[in-house]
């Protein structure tokens, strides 16, 4: 596909297409990037599903730049086109966790790399936690290791909201870890060597582990009924 942008013309490459946005790789200013769009779904009403549309662009741009002032790092955002319900950003050059876990499940290499990563995550959550920010879909595809200075990069910020309470905390923390047991059973501890991480971290660490408790014990009854 091609299409007009600063004057020029550029490619654009489907690398995603989900259920609410379709991710391309382009470029912005000569600069390899990243097109996030997030289309209507056809069965809102009209108006609300603008909102909702907006809502979640704007929750992304703002909550992936306060990441950063928390010292998180994410992509850098070069443009928001709140027309065409786009967002534009640095394309990191590096390798989903999701694959680097999968790789390490299988063929088990590398427990160096496996511990940086995982104390980076947990270092990365303190950080957004203790600044009042939940990330809201906290699993290895939205985390980045970017090549050469072996950086964690968080993305995907369409879910996050801002709280300081320790139950939003720990319900974020309980959706990577059951992320992580589906996902990477065979990797591990992984989720211990997180939360030791967080732990370093996050000065309210304490009540936070303590709601995580009860959220798991709550996990654990829905299971057996459901
Ligand atoms: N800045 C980036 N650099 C490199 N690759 C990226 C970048 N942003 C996204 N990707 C790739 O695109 C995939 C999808 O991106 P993202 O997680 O933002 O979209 P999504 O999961 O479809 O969004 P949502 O869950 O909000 O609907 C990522 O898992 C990653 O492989
Ligand atoms: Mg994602």
């Amino acid at each position: 596909m091609e299409i007009n942008q600063d004057g020029k013309k550029s490619s654009l490459i489907l690398l995603k297409q989900g259920a609410e946005a379709r991710v391309f790789e382009s470029t912005f200013m000569g600069r390899r990037s990243i097109i996030k769009e997030r289309f209507s779904k056809k069965y809102r009403h009209p108006s609300l599903d603008t909102k909702l549309t907006h809502k979640r662009l704007n929750t992304e741009a703002r909550c992936m730049t306060k990441a950063r002032r928390l010292g998180v790092s994410t992509p850098v955002l070069y443009a928001l086109d709140t027309v065409l319900h786009t967002l534009t950003f640095e394309y990191v050059e590096g390798r989903v966790v999701k694959e680097i876990f999968l790789d390490f499940g299988l063929n088990g290499l590398n427990q160096e790399l496996m511990n940086d990563i995982t104390t980076q995550i947990g270092d990365a959550i303190g950080k957004l936690h203790d600044g009042g920010l939940i990330h809201g879909d906290l699993t290895t595809s939205n985390m980045l290791f970017r090549n050469g200075t072996n950086e964690l990069i968080l993305i995907d910020f369409g879910l996050s909201f801002t709280s300081t309470l320790p139950e939003d905390k720990a319900v974020d923390l309980y959706v990577l870890e059951r992320a992580l047991l589906s996902m990477h059973s065979s990797c591990g501890n992984v989720m211990d060597q997180i939360l030791a991480a967080y732990r370093k971290t996050s000065k309210q660490w304490s009540s936070t582990f303590n709601k995580l408790g009860q959220v798991r014990q709550r996990g654990r009854k829905r299971t057996m009924v459901g």
